[in-house]
């Protein structure tokens, strides 16, 4: 027998995560939904994208996420073979838990191969992290932005540019919603957590003293400018402590090329405590990551990016990220750029005020019934 006329059925909602940082975002979006909609069912996914212990289970952990009621394990692969196992191992479980909406965040393979699988199945598609744009379609990231916004019935974003740059998609406003960034949700959440886990105190330094750094981006790591940029990161760690949790995709691309790097304190990835702790706790960062540039403007923390571009410029306008360019010889003007830097520290962007989730649990909550 189906509902009573004029009730709705509690919702159904599938998550679909598979990366690092999507753990991230997505974790406060499934506590918010949970609250605000306690007899709906709320499945997750974890499509396997990464898989070490330190790259996937210490954060679904430490973020105090339930056990993923489906793994695909889909593992690593070429794009098209991660997405073809993460579409076809995802149709059944569609199929089986008969979502009213599948929740897809960020920018990877897996929110792609995610949201093609249950828009083709006829399942309406909430994007968190909606609109942010490189404009550079050499990243496998900007194309997977491009297909999983226009395939989304709910696109959720958290800054100005992300409307302009729907709008200009020719995406209908009525499916945009201005919420803020589910990311700082997570880390206002952990803020007393990560202040006390004193990381940077473990490995002897004082806090403002290190640059930390991240790389992990094809277009850095794949090729000739990695054994260049680890030669720059020798020279800077001359002046200052350098602290460097290396991606498992970067540690192989270093152990190929045999990069020496002398005086570099490396270290397997982190958790996202001691990440965080000794995130908030640097003199300077210095990375390729998206994620990041967000959590240093938040925490006020000197931001280099080396990259070409950034999908995230109001980090640049609003934050204190600064874009480098694709080019390691850039590295040496950290300290001295750091020495001109004016005193304060700017207000984090509008919305990014730990409430993000909330606000997508209510639009959601809204859309069913
Ligand atoms: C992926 C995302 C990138 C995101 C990053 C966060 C895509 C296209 N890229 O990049 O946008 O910023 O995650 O970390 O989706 N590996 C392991 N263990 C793991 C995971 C990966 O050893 O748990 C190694 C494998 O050799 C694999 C390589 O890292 O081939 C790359 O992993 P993959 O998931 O394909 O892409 P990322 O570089 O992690």
């Amino acid at each position: 027998m189906g509902p009573e006329q004029g009730t709705v059925a509690p919702m159904r909602i599938v998550y679909v995560v598979g990366t690092r940082p999507n753990f991230v975002k997505t974790a406060p979006v499934i506590g918010a939904l949970r609250a605000r909609l306690p007899e709906g069912r709320h499945a997750l996914v974890h499509t396997g994208q990464h898989y070490d212990r330190m790259m996937s289970e210490v954060f679904l952990e430490e973020l105090g996420v339930p056990a993923p009621d489906h793994m695909l394990e889909v593992g690593s692969g070429s794009h098209a073979e991660q997405t073809a196992r993460v579409m076809e191992r995802l149709e059944p479980v569609l199929a089986e838990e008969l979502p009213d909406l599948v929740v897809v965040p960020g920018d990877v393979n897996s929110t792609m191969a995610a949201a093609v699988t249950a828009a083709k199945m006829g399942i309406p598609v909430a994007h968190v992290e909606s609109g942010l744009r490189s404009f550079d379609r050499t990243m496998p990231e900007e194309l997977n932005r491009v297909v999983t916004d226009h395939l989304s019935d709910l696109l959720f974003i958290h800054s100005p540019e992300a409307d302009d740059n729907l709008h200009a998609e020719g995406i209908p406003a009525e499916r945009i919603h201005f919420v803020g960034n589910t990311m700082i949700d997570t880390l206002v959440a952990l803020e007393g957590r990560f202040r006390a886990a004193g990381a940077a105190a473990r490995l002897g330094l004082a806090p403002g003293s290190y640059v930390l750094v991240t790389l992990h981006r094809p277009a850095l790591v794949d090729g000739s400018l990695l054994p260049k940029t680890i030669a720059r990161l020798a020279a800077l760690a001359r002046e200052m402590p350098v602290v460097f949790p290396v991606h498992p995709r970067t540690r192989a691309m270093m152990e190929s090329v045999e990069a020496d790097h002398p005086g570099l304190l490396l270290s397997e990835p982190l958790g996202y405590l001691d990440f965080l702790s000794l995130l908030a706790d640097a003199g300077a960062v210095l990375t390729d990551s998206g994620g990041i540039q967000e959590e240093t403007t938040y925490l006020g923390i000197p931001c280099f990016t080396l990259r070409a571009n950034t999908e995230r410029p109001i980090t640049t306008t609003a934050g204190t990220n600064t874009l480098l360019g694709l080019d390691p010889a850039t590295i040496s003007t950290i300290p001295q750029a750091l020495a001109q830097r004016p005193p304060g520290r700017p207000e984090p962007p509008p919305l990014w005020d730990g409430h993000a989730s909330e606000r997508i649990a209510d639009i959601v909550a809204r859309s069913h019934g």
